[in-house]
């Protein structure tokens, strides 16, 4: 039986997270060391519109209509069926696995979301667009999360560095150096929805001051933007620490990841940060190549669950 799988990465924020639901600019970047996968195979024994979903990982081993209609796998399946003009799909199995981390930052929903949808039209025999796959996969996450700004499912689906401002079309962002970055699992699970509503409870009880933190977090993410093209990476670090400053000022960071932060900059960072919707999940920390090593011990002696090394790329000069 043929098998028509996908696959799509997980991402950290390098610049910007919070700051970018409310218009300012923000920087992802893909991270594939972690990937969430989905392989579709049809099921020639069961009636039409019988899709069995297995995902292993979470123990989740159902048919498609035994889930609520709310439920993000049940959102990404309906949503592209209908993109495909496919009123009735064809029996199938879909199998989900993924190495990416859950509620820690690294965008799995979103890279969830991605594959399946990647797979199942694939399966189907339609090509989709990485704009209509975006947009599917921004839908869901509407559903799921409340108000994202959309750079998860940008960056995830675009599978390269991203300079974001929400509303508007994303600039490919191309390092002149490569950056390598140790990533730190604080190990405490934290749902970025929640904190994103907190943070607009903050917004609405503290308005100038918090409109004022976005807005010097949008500073630093247009600046970073200038030397990330320009490669200036030791520079870059020390805007980490602003940004993570500015985080802490807002009740976004945690005592887990203000200590990994900490470790990370005392063991030889260039700068370190949070990453993602924060209170918990993981935090980042920009390392010249030959501190990697020394960086993730220091994470793992002050508490880091699992330490990742991920380099991205510069652009190919010729
Ligand atoms: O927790 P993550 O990796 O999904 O990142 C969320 C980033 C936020 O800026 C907090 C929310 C958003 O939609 O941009």
């Amino acid at each position: 039986m043929t098998a028509f799988s996908a696959t799509a990465s997980g991402k950290i924020i390098l610049f910007g997270e919070h700051a970018v639901v409310y218009g300012q600019p923000a920087i992802a970047v893909p991270v594939n060391i972690v990937q969430a996968r989905a392989v579709v195979t049809a099921a020639p024994r069961s009636p039409a519109g019988a899709v069995h979903l297995m995902a292993p990982d979470v123990g989740l081993d159902t048919l498609l209509a035994d889930l609520p209609a709310d439920d993000p796998l049940v959102l990404a399946i309906t949503l592209t069926a209908s993109q495909l003009n496919i009123p009735r799909l064809p029996a199938m199995e879909i199998r989900l696995t993924s190495t990416i981390p859950v509620a820690a930052g690294f965008g799995s929903s979103a890279a969830t979301s991605i594959a399946l949808i990647r797979a199942l039209a694939a399966f189907i025999g339609q090509r989709l667009s990485q704009a209509v796959v975006s947009d599917l996969a921004y839908q869901v996450e509407c559903r799921h999360h409340g108000n994202p700004s959309g750079i998860d499912n940008t960056v995830i689906t675009y599978g390269r560095p991203v300079y974001f401002v929400r509303g508007q079309p994303f600039e490919p962002l191309e390092p002149a150096q490569p950056l390598t970055l140790v990533i730190g699992d604080s190990g405490v699970q934290s749902s970025t929805g929640a904190v994103v509503a907190d943070v607009r409870r903050l917004h609405e009880a503290q308005n100038e001051q918090t409109q004022a933190a976005f807005q010097s977090m949008g500073e630093l993410a247009r600046q970073a933007r200038t030397l990330i093209q320009a490669g200036q990476v030791d520079e870059l670090g020390r805007l980490m620490n602003r940004n993570h400053a500015l985080l802490r000022s807002l009740t976004i960071s945690s005592p887990e990841l203000d200590r990994l932060v900490d470790a990370a900059l005392a063991a030889g960072a260039l700068g370190a940060k949070l990453s993602g919707g924060g209170r918990g999940g993981n935090m980042i920390a920009l390392v010249t190549e030959p501190s990697a090593g020394a960086v993730e011990k220091a994470l793992r002696s002050a508490g880091a669950v699992r330490t990742w090394v991920t380099t991205v790329n510069a652009k190919c000069k010729g």
